[in-house]
């Protein structure tokens, strides 16, 4: 069963934006900050002036989900080891200037990993109340004071819909696809689990298999050098296709399925190198 959810606005919150992003998402606009939350709904994405974010309902339900790239996770981030990994397998640093798209976005944190890393990085998120988490916040981080949190956002850019809808030449730049097409349940307890339940929902994202497999065909039928998935340690690989070669962290691993050289010619050039590499 589809997720329900509805857009509230806080009191100090432009009416028409919020109306206007109601309209978009194609939620019903709560009447007001104090609004009594209709029984049954799932979820509520609350506007707080230029902050979005979304809220479960229920007892049990978890904190808020929203996208803020200059949080204290995503600096803590900047330091795991798995991003010097995740770097590896797109290919930071072998070429200048690489161009990633991530085709399945969600949240944006492993998109920001690659854009710190120098990367130029298009996200794609098909689920719009994601896409809309996404929008928001990258407009919060280009307007933020610091310097970093600017330069590195400015290097992020976004698009909402299917991946395997965008045009050949919004790919023309693009020299790995980057998928992380599953949510896996985190940690082991009932409760962790329940919770990734609703919102895997809430995003449509149900842990559809033969999804993921498409999308790889897709990404593997791309004129791009590489595709790189990321995986849970123990999963099989994507529509069993074995990928060039896998790179391994603690929790999760990268399998990398290189397609041709990395080169700075444009797609169609003929002096684009293609075969293995
Ligand atoms: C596991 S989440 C990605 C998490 C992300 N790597 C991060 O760091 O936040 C998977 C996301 O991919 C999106 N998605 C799955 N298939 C897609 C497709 N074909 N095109 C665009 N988005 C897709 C889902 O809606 C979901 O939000």
């Amino acid at each position: 069963m589809p997720a329900t959810l509805a857009l509230l606005a806080s009191a100090t919150t432009d009416s028409h934006a919020a109306a206007a992003l109601a309209k978009r998402l194609g939620l019903e606009l709560l009447p007001g900050p104090s609004a009594e939350v209709p029984a049954g709904l799932d979820a509520l994405l609350l506007l707080d002036g230029d902050a979005l974010s979304l809220h479960q309902t229920g007892p049990r339900a978890p904190g808020p989900v929203s996208v803020d790239f200059g949080s204290a996770a995503m600096r803590h981030r900047r330091k795991g080891g798995q991003n010097e990994l995740l770097g590896r397998a797109v290919g930071v640093g072998r070429k200048p200037r690489l161009g990633v798209l991530d085709a399945t976005a969600g949240l944006g944190r492993d998109s920001f990993v690659l854009a710190d890393l120098g990367c130029t990085v298009l996200l794609c998120e098909r689920v719009a109340v994601m896409a809309a988490l996404l929008e928001y916040g990258l407009a919060r981080a280009r307007r933020d004071a610091d310097p970093w949190l600017v330069a590195t956002s400015a290097r992020m850019s976004l698009q909402q819909g299917d991946a395997r809808d965008l045009a050949p030449a919004e790919l023309a730049a693009i020299d790995t696809i980057y998928l992380d097409p599953m949510f896996p349940p985190r940690g082991k307890s009932a409760a962790v689990k329940k919770d990734m339940a609703l919102f895997q929902r809430l995003l449509e994202t149900d842990g559809d298999e033969a999804d993921s497999d498409r999308l790889l065909l897709w990404a593997l039928g791309q004129a791009v050098a590489r595709v790189v998935v990321k995986r849970p340690l123990k999963a099989p690989c994507l529509a069993g296709r074995k990928p060039s070669h896998q790179l391994r962290g603690k929790a999760v691993r990268f399998d990398v399925y290189v397609l041709s050289a990395f080169t700075d010619c444009a797609p169609g050039d003929p002096g684009r190198e293609t075969g293995g590499g």
